[in-house]
């Protein structure tokens, strides 16, 4: 008899994982249903989501051959300070309901990858600890702009105090997106045990013990009583925000600013000229708007206006070193990513993320080196085109 398949820990299992399908495969069996698609999902007919993810698969590369592929270097400078490769791992909320290790195993691991980690201010950390567990990292702070206006001022004196030198202002955010999974889960920050999660805790034993166990999830940043989503974020975000309330967090935050959100070229280019260092081609990962622009489509369209004069950053439906490789080649100067690295921490906590970040860079090294371009710093329009 041929003997069966060896049973994997799942240590052994995320270390096994070919590529982030798989280790969204194993986040889906470990995490409870809500919390799993409350990071699967996106808004609405989560059109904008699936376009962003599909537009990746229209890539179509133009490899050279006959060339010197024999060293790949991967690492870029971006905001005057140079990175190990082109990610960016950005802001997500609630970190800490994917895994109890949260926003500080996700600082460790972009540490240990020489690749920026964006905290939250929705996040489930401050970040002083963020600070604390990845002193020799470098951590970005995300601002959503609140309606009490000092209290805006303070969050940014606590990111200053802990180190974080870039601002990532999110405009994309001015009333919550329909997050329908969610509302038909009825999802409450943070979970609550009813009867319909009682019945899925039987399913997830270990996800709901680890919840139970560990440092109660509340935010670290924003005050209020966490409850649903939506309520929460129309309570305490400013939808009166304009252009010239940037001109006020640029006075108030002497370290390196970026927008995320950006969906048209006009944006752009009046965010341009207020001056900002960096502009993030984004829908949040159609979790706002639905039907919104597509981001890999509309970045060459923004790096032509305005990449001489600000950097210009991908968002949205990288799931892949090739597709960091595509974002690359179109203009970006790197691409952040959300759920990559989330399907990651849900998986196998720290070690599930750093084995996403192991992939991406192995799959963009891959890449590179069969492009016939040696190096990221040789990927430019012509090797990419969309079909
Ligand atoms: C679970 C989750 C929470 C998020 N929370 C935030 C947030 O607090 N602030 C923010 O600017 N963007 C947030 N985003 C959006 C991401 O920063 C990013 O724009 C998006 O995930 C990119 O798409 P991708 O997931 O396809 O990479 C969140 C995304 C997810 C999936």
């Amino acid at each position: 008899m041929l003997p069966g398949r060896p049973r994997l820990s799942r240590a052994e299992r995320v270390a096994a994982a070919a590529d982030v399908a798989d280790l969204r495969r194993l986040a889906r069996r470990r995490a409870p249903r809500m919390v799993f698609d409350y990071v699967d999902g996106a808004a609405e007919a989560e059109r904008s989501m699936a376009r962003a993810v599909e537009a990746f698969g229209r890539v179509e590369f133009s490899p050279r051959v006959l060339r010197d592929v024999a060293e790949a270097p991967t690492a870029v400078e971006i905001l005057g300070r140079r990175i190990a490769m082109p990610v960016v791992l950005g802001p997500t909320g609630f970190t800490r309901m994917m895994h109890r290790a949260g926003e500080r195993a996700v600082a460790r691991a972009a540490e240990r990858a020489g690749v920026p980690y964006t905290l939250s201010t929705m996040g489930t950390t401050t970040a002083a600890d963020v600070a604390k567990a990845a002193p020799g990292g470098w951590n970005w702070f995300q601002l959503y702009v609140v309606r009490d206006r000092d209290r805006n001022l303070e969050t940014l004196a606590m990111a200053r105090d802990a180190g974080m030198d870039v601002l990532v202002v999110t405009v994309d955010v001015p009333v919550a997106g329909a997050r329908l999974r969610d509302v038909r889960h009825g999802l409450t920050i943070p979970p609550s045990l009813r009867w319909r999660s009682v019945l899925q805790a039987a399913r997830h034993p270990a996800w709901w013990f680890d919840f139970l166990t560990s440092e109660p999830l509340r935010f670290a940043t924003v005050d209020g009583a966490p409850s649903d989503l939506a309520g929460i974020t129309n309570m305490l975000f400013d939808p009166s925000v304009t252009v010239r309330d940037l001109e006020w967090i640029r006075s108030a935050w002497q370290g390196r600013l970026l927008v995320k959100g950006v969906q048209r070229v006009d944006d752009a280019k009046e965010l341009a000229a207020v001056g900002v260092d960096g502009i993030v081609v984004s829908n949040h990962g159609g979790r706002q708007l639905d039907r919104s622009a597509t981001p890999l489509e509309l970045l060459p369209h923004v790096v032509e206006a305005v990449g001489d004069r600000t950097e210009v950053f991908l968002d949205g439906g990288v799931r892949s070193g090739a597709d960091v490789a595509a974002g690359v080649a179109l203009g970006a100067r790197a691409c952040f990513v959300g759920r990559a690295y989330l399907y990651g921490l849900m998986a196998g906590g720290e070690p599930g993320v750093t084995r996403v970040l192991d992939l991406l860079h192995a799959e963009l090294v891959r890449t590179v080196q069969m492009l016939g371009v040696g190096g990221v710093a040789g990927l430019g329009p012509d090797a990419v085109h969309l079909r």
